[in-house]
């Protein structure tokens, strides 16, 4: 079957990996790469599948030296195909990460890892193939492990544990990047994170590698861990790799959940979600996601209003009168279209909620 997505037209087949769905997050993934970088020089699509990355990235950021891959005998067989039928000159792989990695002398400006699940079997090979500068973009679709469904499997793949309540996107999202960082660290590459977002069933997380010991001890430090209280719905956290934790809320004394080590830094750099939001290659999802992204204050965690005003018994209370009500930095975040980030600790989001409920305690 035939496709057009982007500047790009693709053949597809059965038994090679296309989602449609995913089209939003490939024209995000665009727009990130022109915002990022003005000239890309060389470009590693290491799960290739169709070859719809590496093809958009050549035609729509002006990529050179693009090198797909695929380890699937017919990605690759289709990969050879839609990289002559778009004109570009990539060199297309039948291999693997772990092969390629190891055996390669190249560098890449720009990498795209977008596997089957769990992404961390290939960050530590990929570190072999990336240098001061490298971008690299890296999708996770095992949202279940990351966000606590499975507790063990997230411990056993991510040496994390994850959190399982309403926080569990943006935790599962900083467990991602802790295990990044630990990986790249090895390698005396620190990161910047320029964009993570958490989205339908997946999570990606698109950043900067910066070579030097002092840039990778300087990510390292910003590691740590968190704790939620499930009663009031408090949270805390602190770097480090001896866990600080809250075992009992400071404000209601229940028993608090913990998850960690994860990244406790920014998630995004602004100016680049700005030029990507002047892109009219995004499509009104991945606009919408951004936009969000753009305003939210990045702070970790959040407070789920809903969950708040339940606590404390009272019905719905407009958004925009908590916020004004904090009197501190405050927003709305794309991780929940109900919640609120702030500088501001408990207490005083349950004085701005009880202030703005429009019919007061019940
Ligand atoms: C989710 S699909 C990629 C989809 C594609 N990026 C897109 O946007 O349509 C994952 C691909 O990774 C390939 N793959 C899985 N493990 C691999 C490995 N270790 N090395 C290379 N390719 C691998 C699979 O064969 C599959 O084609
Ligand atoms: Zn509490």
């Amino acid at each position: 079957m035939e496709v057009k997505e982007g500047k790009a037209s693709i053949e597809t087949k059965e038994g090679v990996f296309y989602n449609p769905n995913m089209r939003t997050l490939r024209n995000i993934s665009v727009s990130f790469l022109n915002a990022a970088s003005t000239e890309i020089g060389s470009l590693l699509d290491c799960t290739s599948a169709t070859g719809i990355r590496g093809i958009r990235y050549a035609l729509e950021c002006k990529a050179k030296g693009v090198v797909m891959l695929d380890m699937n005998e017919s990605a690759y067989d289709i990969s050879v195909g839609n990289a002559g039928r778009n004109g570009i000159g990539a060199k297309v792989l039948h291999t693997s990460i772990q092969e390629f990695a190891n055996t390669t002398k190249a560098k890449f400006d720009a990498i795209d890892l977008d596997p089957f699940g769990t992404p961390a079997p290939y960050i530590f090979d990929l570190m072999k193939i990336s240098k001061d500068g490298t971008l690299l973009m890296v999708t996770a679709t095992d949202t279940a492990v990351l966000c606590g469904a499975h507790a063990k499997a997230c411990m056993r793949i991510y040496g994390a544990k994850p959190m399982h309540n309403e926080l569990c996107h943006e935790a599962g999202l900083r467990i991602l990047i802790g295990y990044i960082v630990r990986d790249a660290a090895q390698f005396n590459f620190g990161i910047e994170p320029l964009l993570a977002i958490s989205d339908m069933h997946y999570i990606r997380v698109f950043l900067r590698l910066k070579k030097g010991a002092n840039s990778a001890a300087e990510s390292v430090g910003k590691i740590g861990f968190a704790s939620a209280c499930s009663k009031c719905h408090s949270f805390s956290y602190s770097v480090g790799f001896v866990p600080v934790i809250e075992m009992r809320c400071d404000f209601c004394g229940s028993e608090m959940v913990f998850s960690g080590p994860l990244w406790l830094g920014k998630l995004h750099d602004k100016g680049v979600v700005k030029r990507m939001l002047s892109d009219d290659g995004l499509d009104r999802h991945g606009f919408e996601l951004l936009e969000r992204v753009y305003q939210e204050l990045d702070l970790p965690f959040f407070y789920v209003v809903p969950k708040i005003t339940k606590y404390l018994g009272i019905g719905g209370v407009p958004f925009e009168k908590i916020i004004r009500n904090l009197g501190v930095e405050a927003s709305r975040t794309h991780f929940s279209a109900e919640a609120i980030k702030t500088s501001a600790g408990i207490e005083e989001v349950v004085n701005a909620v009880k202030k703005a409920s429009a019919k007061g305690l019940l």
